[in-house]
């Protein structure tokens, strides 16, 4: 009986944890390294006052400030493809696991996540490797969470 306990138990926390693990196992540095790399050309983070915290001066994609945890599709003034305005109109946020997705093959993602063969990404780039997305997501991450709060006044 313990036994048992025991291993719902951990069969419990291994969901969680393996999903945080994930997170945590981001390294942030490398993820600048690889944002600066590979999205720069595309994308910059800027802040709610129009400062520039990563990338340069690229609009061909949207702004990825406080990216975790947004609505997908949901930058002001962004002309989206429909695909991935249609999941955010769903509810649907960035997480890890949605972001991890997606980076790798916008158009495979939001066809498999929609169930609609004939969905459309905009994005005309593919990350290689799971664990570089992984990385640049834990990068992302960084930007907008803490300042949020400080923020909300301003606007
Ligand atoms: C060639 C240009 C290009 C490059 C390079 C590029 N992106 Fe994008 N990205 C886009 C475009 C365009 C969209 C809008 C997609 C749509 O409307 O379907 C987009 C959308 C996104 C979104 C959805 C944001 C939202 O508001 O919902 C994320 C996340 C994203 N890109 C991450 C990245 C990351 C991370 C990289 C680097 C690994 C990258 N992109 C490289 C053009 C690019």
């Amino acid at each position: 009986m313990t036994k048992f306990i025991y291993a719902a138990a951990a069969a419990l926390l291994a969901g969680p944890a393996f999903a945080d693990g994930h997170a945590a196992s981001g390294d942030a540095a490398a993820g600048e390294e690889q944002f600066n790399r590979q999205c720069v050309a595309c994308h910059i983070v800027a802040d709610a006052d129009g400062n520039v915290l990563a990338g340069r001066n690229a609009r061909t994609g949207p702004n990825l400030y406080a990216l975790a945890g947004r609505t997908l599709g949901s930058v002001e003034d962004f002309r989206y493809g429909d695909s991935i305005v249609e999941l955010g109109e769903m509810g649907t946020v960035w997480t890890e696991e949605n972001f991890v997705g997606y980076v790798q093959d916008p158009t495979g993602w939001l066809r498999e996540t929609l169930d609609n063969n004939r969905a459309r990404g905009k994005m005309a780039y593919r990350v290689r490797q799971e664990e570089e997305a992984i990385n640049i997501y834990a990068y992302l991450a960084t930007f907008g969470a803490e300042e949020a709060e400080g923020e909300a006044e301003s606007n």
